[in-house]
């Protein structure tokens, strides 16, 4: 039997494409393999949202075609949105690639391996397998993959991206918005319930644009946290223009979801907003957080920022640590800008120089740390229902995930993953909780 390799960067899209990508390949008779010294066929699903994301892909995928020095009969690819952007280019970084399959054209992957077999047959002079640049139907969902159990499942609602970020090369990669059906996501959140899972998370570039036949993204949220069995319901990622007081108060009210939002904001500048095209003012997504937590009780709120956008002055980077003191966010993600060519913002000559991004990023994390170590101390003597996910073997310890998305680790018992246990925290730090399990908790 011939095996495959696969290996994911990127976002959690990615991931369900990855599994998408590996369910085709076992249903067409490969085995997966975690070791690329084994595999007949590897890939590197890839990211194309910083330059560094990109690097450590090509990198890795330059590692992984010096296989072919001892095993030339190997086929080694490049799948995702890096080879969506670059397309044949890719060559020129990595001569030895033999297929080349974009985030929107991934089903085109069994068809790149059989090309590449095929030339690799006939010899002659090395010609890459060039992926179409969209196909109109998908990747099968990845569930029925495997029948291993599963705790936990992606589940992608919508592809794509009608917004046009300064910054942002997902519009290119990704492709123009596409909403599945909601029987198709209620049907496919199902399966997973029966494969095990009691955990849901839906996503999309920008979830709030859902739409199809009529049902929007709140409606949705409903009928899926209506799914006997889930336990838990969460989505990713929120676009603070597509939300308003009455969004946010209808999709607070959905069965199973949890306490937490990521609402990504990336600078506290109105003025550095606008440049960035991100359509919304500080006022207006200072006041969709005020409905978030007025919607759902003792909200985790997260988000994403950029550093060191063109024209990012250090007032305007001022502005964006106070919004953090004042919306007082559990984590954040910190970005460093990286231009992205084809993108608004890549043509612009006000950059912010190299050591005044890092310098902006490391004062971003500094005052987020102090905040996110507060925030936790509000769990203290708190009881939470804590989901079984891990266990530290090393120490002893248990790890899970309340459901505002904190890690808990509890002392050695008899839990088992996939559980789920009511837990006294004892002592917070930084990003995680530490406590006592009472019991197990009630449905
Ligand atoms: N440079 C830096 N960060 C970026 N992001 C998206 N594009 C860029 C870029 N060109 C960040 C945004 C987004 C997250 C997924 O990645 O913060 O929300
Ligand atoms: Fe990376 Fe964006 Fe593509 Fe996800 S959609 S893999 S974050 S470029």
């Amino acid at each position: 039997m011939k095996r495959f390799f696969l290996e994911n960067y990127g976002c959690q899209m990615n991931v369900y494409d990855t599994e998408g990508m590996e369910r085709l390949l076992i249903e067409s008779g490969y085995a997966r393999t975690d070791a690329p010294e084994t595999a007949d066929v590897l890939l590197v699903n890839t990211c194309s949202v910083r330059e560094h994301a990109e690097e450590r892909a090509l990198n890795r995928l330059a590692e992984l075609t010096r296989l072919k020095d001892q095993r030339p009969e190997v086929v080694v690819g490049v799948t995702g949105c890096m080879a969506q952007r670059m397309g044949k280019d890719i060559k020129r970084r990595l001569p030895r690639i033999d297929l080349v399959v974009g985030s929107q054209a991934l089903p085109a992957v069994l068809e790149g391996i059989d090309e590449a077999e095929k030339a690799r047959a006939r010899g002659g002079k090395h010609k890459p397998y060039i992926g179409p640049q969209t196909l109109d139907h998908y990747l099968p969902p990845p569930i029925a993959r495997t029948g291993e159990p599963r705790l936990k499942g992606f589940v992608t609602i919508i592809r794509g991206c009608n917004k046009s970020c300064a910054y942002c090369i997902v519009p290119t990669t990704r492709g123009p918005e596409v909403s599945r059906t909601p029987e198709e996501i209620v049907a496919e959140v199902q399966e997973l319930v029966a494969a095990g899972a009691v955990e849901v998370m839906l996503l999309g570039q920008n979830v709030n644009s859902y739409e199809a036949g009529g049902v929007d993204f709140p409606e949705l949220l409903h009928r899926v946290g209506a799914v006997r069995g889930l336990r838990r319901l969460r989505f990713t990622t929120s676009h603070p223009r597509d939300m308003n007081r009455d969004v946010v108060q209808r999709m607070g009210t959905a069965p199973r979801l949890q306490p937490w939002l990521h609402l990504p904001v990336q600078s506290g500048s109105t003025r550095v907003l606008a440049e960035m095209n991100r359509d919304y003012s500080l006022a207006h997504y200072l006041d969709v957080v005020d409905a978030a937590r007025a919607a759902i009780e003792d909200l985790s709120l997260t988000t994403d920022i950029i550093v060191g956008f063109p024209g990012e002055t250090g007032e305007d980077f001022e502005e964006t640590l106070r919004l953090l003191e004042r919306v007082r966010y559990d984590t954040l993600y910190g970005f460093k800008y990286s231009p992205r060519s084809g993108t608004a913002a890549a043509s612009r000559e006000d950059v912010v120089p190299a050591d005044e991004k890092q310098r902006r990023l490391a004062a971003l994390l500094e005052v987020q740390k102090r905040i996110s170590h507060e925030r936790n101390q509000r769990f203290l003597g708190r009881t939470l229902e804590v989901l079984i996910e891990g266990r530290d073997a090393k120490r002893g310890n248990w790890l899970g995930k309340s459901g505002h998305n904190k890690t808990v680790i509890l002392p050695d018992g008899p839990h088992a993953v996939g559980g789920f246990v009511a837990a006294r925290i004892e002592r917070a730090e930084g990003l995680t909780l530490y406590g006592t399990a009472l019991g197990r908790a009630a449905e």
